[in-house]
């Protein structure tokens, strides 16, 4: 069955490291905007040198430019069997966008995963945050530190922080967030696709309950165990 998912929430809620293990567990493919302007950045791209104006000040890139990047990303094969979206929609016109582009193919938004958070977590979250350079994975100086410092577990390859989470911007981020976003979570309430997970919790527990969220749309061997 063909699924397509929208992780919500602000910064730092934990929509990155919910949506890879979300997507190996489900089979569905992991768009997130954010990683898609990181990699086009570090081609050099012009849609990296722009996006970067934008996210160095914690500014949203411009609906336009994000909904034409998403829309050519979801028209390739391995989006076919279903896509969770990390960071799309941000705000009402992408979400209108994102809509109407998955009508025109007979698709469709089947749940919207909200993580909440409060504000002061958000904070210590992002200015914690280490990110692999190799393999994306996450870690955290306060709440999961890599084994040795500065080196993924994963694959060995070298942490770094994200330009756009010093606490400054980060602030700024979270602003953003509140007056751009978060009426988005209205939006899919009145639609009835939105399922609120209390995101404060441990990471394993926040998997559970987003894959007990989407239960009647997965296959048995993804449900979590009871
Ligand atoms: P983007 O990359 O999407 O960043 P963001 O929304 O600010 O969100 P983050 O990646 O900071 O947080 P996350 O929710 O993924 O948290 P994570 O899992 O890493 O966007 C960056 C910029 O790109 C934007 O500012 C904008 O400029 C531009 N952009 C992107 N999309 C756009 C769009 N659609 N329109 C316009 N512009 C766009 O977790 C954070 C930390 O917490 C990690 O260290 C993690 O290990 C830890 N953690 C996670 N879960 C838990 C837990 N349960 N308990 C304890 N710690 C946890
Ligand atoms: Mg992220």
């Amino acid at each position: 069955m063909t699924i397509n998912v929208i992780l919500l929430g602000p910064p730092g809620a934990g929509k990155g490291t919910q949506a890879k293990t979300l997507a190996e567990r489900t089979g569905l493919t992991h768009v997130a905007s954010g990683d898609l302007f990181r990699a086009a950045l570090r081609e050099g791209t012009e849609l990296g040198m722009l996006a970067k104006s934008y996210m160095d000040r914690g500014e949203l890139v411009p609906d336009e430019v994000v909904i034409r990047m998403i829309l050519e990303r979801v028209a390739q094969p391995d989006c076919a069997a279903g896509v969770i979206f990390d960071g799309f929609p941000r705000t009402q016109e992408q979400a209108v966008a994102l809509q109407e582009s998955l009508a025109e193919h007979n698709g469709k938004i089947d749940a919207v995963l909200y993580l909440h958070v409060p504000n002061e977590v958000l904070l210590r979250r992002i200015a914690g945050r280490q990110t692999c350079k190799v393999c994306g994975a996450t870690y955290n100086i306060y709440y999961f530190p890599s084994h040795r410092p500065g080196i993924c577990d994963a694959c060995g390859g070298k942490l770094y922080q994200r330009s756009d989470d010093s606490l400054e911007t980060a602030q700024h981020r979270l602003d953003v967030y509140f007056t751009q976003t978060r009426p988005l979570i209205e939006h899919y309430q009145r639609q009835g696709l939105l399922h609120e997970i209390d995101g404060q919790q441990d990471i394993a527990w926040v998997t559970d309950a987003m894959l007990k969220a989407l239960g009647r749309f997965l296959e048995p061997s993804a449900q979590p165990k009871e």
